[in-house]
């Protein structure tokens, strides 16, 4: 095992510097947005349907809640998500015409299998999987399927395969906005010039880790944060919430930015750290506002800005900038910072990173 973990102390380390390898490996082949992409006969499907039902669990949950904003911004396409264990035995109304997508690193996860089967015996049968295992059930019980090829995942806090169906999830989001007639020849070829720069883009975020490092310091001592996001980067500050809790055992939460006056500010002291995604948005402005409404309260903001957010270091006010801005594809890379700050605080107060207590990487009993 040594061997295989190369320089990195713990498999989550490795699987967190993998990810340019990763996304690399599943945009391999693609050269063009088609149906094709999700299987044989994928176009069929895909051309009549009405809607998007997103069904998972953890990680691959908030890989869902990202898409939602993708889906319905550019494909035009209303796009629910559903924690799967919730959807399997709440009475819903089902549509037919929706299009099933179930998201699972392992494609094993007992509940994401269960709400499959509960969608199908509502006559929902038009399914699709993002999958990171070929041989795994959710690959067999679903008509399309996209593989990601994060290779295999050990650390049981979900890393390289959240960024990889992510991808997936892109992909789908171009594919319906093409169908849909909402994505020109230029737009396309535009899409997917940016993905392919996004290993490239991925590896400089990496190179921030020093940085992260000495963030990861201050917050050994810490039993609370809070994570704030706003837009498609909501479930970017959600994702971060879960890794820090997961693994280093701080108590921790995410907000949607515009939500911290109904409930959170309350817990804002001085004691509390703020860590805060501000990728230079049209939402900008408005999460600065939210931020000044911490600092008036003494929080400490940890804040990951990128070219262009314009927001500086000042007292309480500590920023990381990353390189570069990424239009939609953001969230890919803000995800990144997020777990890096989980891996080293809980390095730091010296947690079994890669089996947090009480958690299984694979959860394929109810
Ligand atoms: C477990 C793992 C998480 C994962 C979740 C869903 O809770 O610890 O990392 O996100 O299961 O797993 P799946 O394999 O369906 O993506």
């Amino acid at each position: 095992a040594a061997a295989e973990l190369g320089p990195y102390r713990h498999y989550m380390q490795k699987e967190i510097f993998e990810q340019p390898r990763a996304i690399g490996d599943t945009l391999q082949g693609v050269e063009a947005i088609t149906p094709e992409l999700f299987g044989e006969g994928a176009a069929a499907i895909l051309e009549d349907i009405d809607s998007v039902l997103i069904l998972a669990c953890g990680t691959s949950y908030y890989a869902g809640l990202t898409a939602k904003y993708w889906i319905e911004s550019i494909a035009s396409i209303t796009c629910n998500v559903e924690i799967a264990s919730e959807y399997r035995y709440r009475t819903s109304v089902p549509n037919p015409r929706s299009l099933v997508v179930t998201i699972s690193q392992s494609g094993e996860t007992a509940d994401t299998l269960a709400a499959l089967k509960h969608a199908r015996s509502l006559g929902m049968d038009k399914t699709l999987t993002i999958c990171n295992v070929a041989t795994s059930a959710m690959v067999r019980e679903c008509s399309l399927a996209f593989l990601t090829r994060a290779g295999v995942e050990i650390g049981v806090a979900s890393t390289k395969a959240f960024s990889t169906q992510l991808i997936g999830l892109y992909l789908l989001t171009l594919t319906l906005a093409k169908l849909k007639g909402r994505l020109n020849a230029e737009q396309e070829a535009d899409a997917i010039k940016a993905l392919r720069h996004l290993p490239v883009a991925v590896q400089s975020v990496l190179a921030l880790e020093p940085q992260i490092i000495s963030w990861a310091e201050e917050f050994v001592r810490k039993e609370h944060a809070l994570f704030l996001g706003r837009g498609m980067h909501y479930p970017i500050a959600l994702e971060g919430a879960l890794k820090l809790k997961e693994i280093s055992y701080i108590h921790a939460e995410a907000y949607p930015a515009g939500e911290l006056k109904h409930g959170p500010l309350a817990l804002v002291t001085d004691q509390m750290p703020v860590i805060t995604v501000a990728p230079q948005d049209q939402l900008l402005q408005k999460l600065k506002s939210n931020m000044q409404e911490v600092r008036a309260r003494g929080g400490q903001l940890y804040v990951f800005a990128d070219a262009g957010s314009n927001i500086r270091n000042e007292v309480g006010v500590h920023v990381i900038r990353m390189p570069e801005h990424y239009g939609s594809l953001s969230p890919i890379l803000h995800v990144v910072p997020m777990q890096l700050l989980a891996y080293h605080t809980a390095c730091a107060r010296g947690t079994d990173v890669d089996k947090p207590r009480n958690l299984a990487k694979s959860v394929t009993v109810e």
